[in-house]
């Protein structure tokens, strides 16, 4: 989705400030991007494609206004376009100007009523040069200049006409400032001793500040050389509380890995450890989840989307093996057929913390009276700040738009709540569970042989994942990483499914990976659905901790150590990671940033 970032005090480091914030909301996904800069004149370069093509242009012609050269202080705003209206061209990238180009305007979000206003503009003659809703923001604010408003008055003005999602940052010509407004999208302002930032995300200006504040829906911030100041929908100044971000910004680069995914699949080690420091007390066999009140749900409901939502699907398993009825939905679904709620806790498990379509559904629960929770990697999020209890996976900063780290510290998070809330002490030994996790992470990354299979089927006509029970959800999210970053045709499937319909898609060329731990009945079960795919000659991957018989009718075994039930999920999904990366790393894909998606999803 969109990213913004907008900066007043960097002096002649303004371009490069914004350049640095915007190559820092790459990771949302985007494919156009532009900035201007703004002093005694206005100035604004944009450029359909990724940042490389706008740096280059702006190499090849630097920035010039009217009056020949920018001065050594602007402000200034830069944005990166996910397209909704519009293709994604020089034209419809954002800043947007009004017709006298003194106003430029950068937005996120969907503004929903923009062609009655757009059609009000026209009839009085704006002309208009884009496709998207943008547009009519800076023409809106250019009506208000013209009727004497002041440049504040002016943009609050033309913002409380809007209807929809946006966080919108705006410079004007000859004013020292920089404007934003929020509702229903991310936004953010960064405190420095000589500089004030606004942002989408954090990342943006972290190399600048650690300190932030999280603007709330309604509120208006102006920002120049020498502060900040924040007010409500009526004009009241809002005191807001100054953040100090914990983690470092060398967490938001590389660190010498080809790809932030692989980079960040190394990292679940560490996330799982700080997961789980300090919430576990193994010898009492009790769980600690200090940050929650008093969460005594009758059942549970949760909402979330992709990854999330399959991480969801896992939860709602341990909250029903400890006799809690609960329900996983697709949180854009929800919205549209409210189950009854009672007593009912709605859990949005969203790593962002930022995805619309969950805080519509967490928005709509909450409407219906029922308490609600967020299960989310961003602290001060909008999930955080609105749900009545936040519980932070702790998994540091996530960058690549596929979700990998943050999955597994979800499964983790959900495992510890359910035995939170259930409270038993004969759940020691499920807790001991966890002390061996992070180094069974570690084993499997220093020795896995997820490559040589990548390599080896990375040309097949599509992928099938099976699982039962808690490896359902692992199953899916094992296509959905494989296909989202290949763009191989991949699906998972619940493993006893199969036979009802898609093993007509079964053939020599599509490899099956089958999850397959311990040796119970899930376990005979799911063997027995791997014959059935044996049998119609499909490569067979298992990922199994070798306690079964699995091995005899698979090609290929993806090892993974033994352990218990909830974390085998962990670990198998280590091994389905690996394996989407490798192959799609095999076909050339732009890995950290697929075609098509985002990393925070803020529009329904
Ligand atoms: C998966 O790799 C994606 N990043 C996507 O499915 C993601 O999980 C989904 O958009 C929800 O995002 P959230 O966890 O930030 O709410």
């Amino acid at each position: 989705m969109c990213g913004i970032i907008g900066c007043a005090g960097r002096g002649d480091s303004t371009l490069d400030t914004l350049l640095h914030g915007l190559s820092k909301l790459e990771y949302r996904g985007y494919d156009s991007a532009g900035v201007a800069l703004s002093d005694d004149d206005l100035t604004v370069r944009r450029k359909a494609g990724k940042l490389d093509a706008l740096e280059t242009s702006l190499g090849a012609d630097p920035l010039q206004n009217g009056s020949g050269s920018v001065s050594d202080n602007p402000v200034g705003i830069g944005h990166t376009r996910w397209s909704t209206h519009g293709p994604p061209t020089d034209g419809n990238a954002h800043p947007h100007r009004d017709c006298t180009g003194r106003v430029a305007v950068i937005h996120n979000g969907i503004i929903e009523n923009y062609q009655e206003l757009r059609d009000e503009l026209a009839a009085s003659g704006h002309e208009f040069e884009s496709d998207t809703d943008t547009e009519v923001v800076p023409h809106l604010i250019e009506t208000a200049l013209d009727s004497g408003m002041a440049p504040e008055e002016a943009v609050r003005d033309s913002i409380d006409r809007l209807e929809g999602a946006y966080a919108i940052c705006v410079v004007i010509a000859g004013v020292d400032q920089v404007f934003a407004a929020r509702n229903d999208s991310p936004l953010v302002l960064g405190v420095s001793d000589d500089a004030y930032f606004f942002a989408s995300d954090v990342p943006a200006f972290r190399e600048f500040t650690d300190k932030v504040i999280y603007l709330d829906d309604g509120e208006f911030a102006v920002i120049n050389q020498n502060g900040y100041r924040v007010t409500d929908s009526n004009g009241a100044v809002v005191e807001k509380t100054v953040n100090t971000i914990e983690w470092d910004p060398e967490e938001t680069g590389k660190s010498g890995y080809d790809h932030y995914m692989l980079k960040e699949i190394h990292e679940q080690p560490r996330a799982l450890r700080q997961c789980l420091q300090g919430r576990v007390d193994e010898l009492a066999g009790e769980v600690i989840l200090e940050e929650l009140g008093d969460v005594n749900p009758d059942a549970v409901q949760f909402v979330a989307c992709g990854t999330s939502y399959h991480a969801a699907l896992y939860g709602a398993q341990l909250f029903r093996s400890i006799g809690i009825p609960a329900q996983a939905y697709i949180a854009s679904e929800y919205a549209t057929s409210v189950p009854p709620i009672d007593d009912d806790l709605v859990i949005g498990v969203t790593q962002s913390g930022e995805t619309a379509d969950t805080l519509s559904a967490l928005r709509e629960a909450r409407r219906r009276g029922a308490k609600t929770m967020a299960v989310t990697n961003v602290v001060g999020s909008t999930a955080a700040r609105e749900c009545d209890e936040a519980l932070y996976i702790r998994a540091g900063p996530e960058i690549g738009v596929a979700a990998t780290k943050t999955f597994a510290s979800q499964l983790v998070t959900l495992a510890l709540l359910s035995l939170w809330i259930d409270g038993e002490e004969d759940n020691r030994d499920v807790i001991a569970g966890f002390r061996d996790l992070a180094s069974n992470v570690q084993a499997i990354l220093d020795d896995t042989n997820a490559r040589k299979i990548a390599e080896e089927y990375h040309d097949s006509d599509a992928y099938f994942f099976i699982g039962r029970g808690l490896h359902h959800p692992v199953a899916l999210e094992g296509a959905l990483k494989f296909k989202e970053i290949s763009y191989e045709h991949a699906e998972g499937f619940p493993a006893g499914e199969l036979k009802h319909g898609p093993l007509a898609l079964v053939t020599d060329n599509t490899p099956v990976f089958a999850v397959v731990t311990g040796e119970g009945e899930q376990a005979r079960k799911t063997i027995g659905n791997v014959k059935e795919v044996e049998a119609r000659d499909a490569p067979v991957i298992a990922v199994t901790d070798g306690q079964s018989d699995v091995e005899r009718y698979a090609d290929h075994v993806l090892e993974i150590p033994e352990s218990t039930p909830r974390t085998a999920a962990v670990l198998a999904n280590v091994q389905l990671q690996l394996v989407s990366y490798y192959a799609a790393a095999q076909l050339g894909r732009p890995i950290d940033k697929p075609r098509n998606l985002a990393k925070s999803v803020t529009v329904e």
